[in-house]
């Protein structure tokens, strides 16, 4: 039988604790409201080599799935309206929010228009 321990686990810690004799774990809101998590996991628990992608790579990442959500008539912001969290801990995340709300949002708005919050990641603004 496997078995699995679902919800409410929120840190790499709860999980490590939690997770001792178990198949596995269910995480949802955690990961939803910090996706960073899921890296963390990746390094701490599969891969101790892999490297945490930084903010520019995942710009990267999500402009070319927008791409091709955006060829299949998927608009942008219905793409980013999820991605709050995904700075969540790093410098410049109260910024990303804000450009995902003020920028991404707009009817016009591209994939390639992420590029543009590449500068406020990069400045060192706070959280
Ligand atoms: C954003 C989100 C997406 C989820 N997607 C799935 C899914 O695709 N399949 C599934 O079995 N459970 C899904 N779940 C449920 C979680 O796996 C899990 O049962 C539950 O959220 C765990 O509680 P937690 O939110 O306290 O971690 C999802 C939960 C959230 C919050």
């Amino acid at each position: 039988m496997t078995t699995v321990l679902n919800g409410g686990l929120s840190t790499l810690a709860d999980i490590r604790s939690h997770a001792i004799g178990l198949d596995g774990v269910m995480v949802g809101r955690a990961a939803y409201h910090r996706p960073a998590l899921l890296a963390e996991l990746e390094q701490a628990l599969i891969d101790p080599s892999w490297v945490i992608p930084q903010p520019w790579e995942i710009v990267e990442r999500v402009v070319s799935y927008a791409k091709v959500c955006a060829r299949r008539g998927i608009r942008l912001h219905s793409i980013t309206r999820h991605m709050h969290g995904l700075m969540a801990g790093r410098e410049g995340a109260r910024a990303w929010r804000r450009f995902l709300s003020d920028v991404a949002a707009r009817p016009e708005s591209v994939p390639e228009t992420l590029y543009s919050a590449l500068p406020i990641l990069n400045q060192g603004i706070a959280a």
